[in-house]
């Protein structure tokens, strides 16, 4: 029997979703809360505010939605699959304690250093002292990275000691972060290629969807600030076999099989952010959701349906 689906988010990714499940033979209808105007020619759009866990049940319900697919982060760290989960309804993302790989930066980073997940040396530190201290055992270059959940932003590379105290400053004195800075992760900083891949986890198993590469300057030539990712290309030749293997054997399957040990079995998206280092690959960050835009180019590729890989996970 066809299915309904609801994607849950207003972005390029959530359009990318409702363009892939509005073409699938097995999806009858489609509908996006919020959506955008991308989304509305593909699917029906429900104003719903996503923080509102218990109206977006309501909702699902009174449709009789069959599979609801989770798009940003935020709802997925906040436990709206946990809900999802008490009230008996299908939905594709982690529950709240899974989604930490991506909403706390020190919780991922203990997870891989307690199971040689490959990772740059890093301290957790909770003051401007701490840092300064941590300072002289990692050396210049560091990085500096809020714990929590920063939009993409609570990143900042530290080439010599003035941008590391201004980057201090950023970090412990102003509230841009909001709670996300606590604490930080104080990171060494790899020097490499950058690319990221993408998997759709059951719980104990993983299938790759795509590699890709996105574009961070908000302007051409690579130049401006940097941003969540203006474009993005799919996939990167950078993913030899080789390295997707090892990507596969060191990072994902042991990830996974943690998660499962925990009690927390990991079902959703998993893109490792991936930095390659002499031909290693180094967890850079993990998210617990698709990119955006990296969705737009990677959804178009998929040749198996969309739909039936996310209802059987
Ligand atoms: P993240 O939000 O963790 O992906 O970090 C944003 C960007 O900062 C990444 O895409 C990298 O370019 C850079 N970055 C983060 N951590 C490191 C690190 N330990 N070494 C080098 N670059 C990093
Ligand atoms: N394009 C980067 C991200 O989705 O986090």
């Amino acid at each position: 029997m066809k299915k309904s689906v609801l994607i849950l988010g207003s972005g390029g990714r959530e359009h990318a979703f409702a363009w892939s499940m509005a073409k699938d033979k097995n999806v009858t209808k489609v509908y996006c809360a919020p959506g955008n105007g991308g989304t509305a020619q593909v699917a029906e759009n429900i104003a719903l505010n996503l923080s509102n866990h218990q109206e977006v049940v309501r909702v699902v319900k009174e449709k009789n939605i069959d599979l609801t697919v989770v798009g940003p982060e935020n709802p997925l760290a906040k436990g709206i699959v946990d809900i999802f989960i008490t009230e008996g309804l299908r939905i594709f993302g982690p529950d709240a304690y899974g989604a930490q790989l991506e909403s706390s930066k020190l919780f991922a980073r203990d997870l891989m250093a307690e199971n040689n997940i490959p990772h740059p040396d890093y301290y957790s530190c909770n003051t401007k002292d701490e840092a300064e201290t941590l300072k002289a055992i990692l050396e210049l270059p560091l990085v500096l990275k809020a714990d929590g959940l920063a939009a993409g932003k609570g990143v900042i590379i530290c080439e010599n000691d003035e941008e590391f105290e201004k980057g201090l400053k950023i970090m412990f004195d102003s509230s841009i972060f909001g709670d996300a800075t606590s604490r930080i992760s104080l990171e060494r900083c790899l020097v490499g290629e950058e690319l990221s891949v993408f998997a759709v986890c059951d719980g104990k198993d993983y299938r790759i969807l795509s590699s890709a590469q996105d574009h961070k300057r908000a302007y051409d030539e690579d130049k401006g600030p940097n941003t969540g990712g203006m474009g993005a290309y799919a996939p990167t030749q950078l993913l030899t076999p080789v390295l997707l293997d090892r990507v596969g054997l060191e990072i994902i399957q042991p990830t996974l099989t943690v998660m499962a040990e925990r009690g927390h079995p990991y079902r959703g998206f998993l893109y490792v952010g991936l930095m390659i280092v002499d031909g290693k690959p180094y967890v850079i960050e993990f998210n617990v959701r698709m990119g955006d835009p990296e969705a737009q180019v990677i959804l178009p590729l998929l040749k198996s349906s969309f739909f039936e890989i996310l209802w059987h996970a």
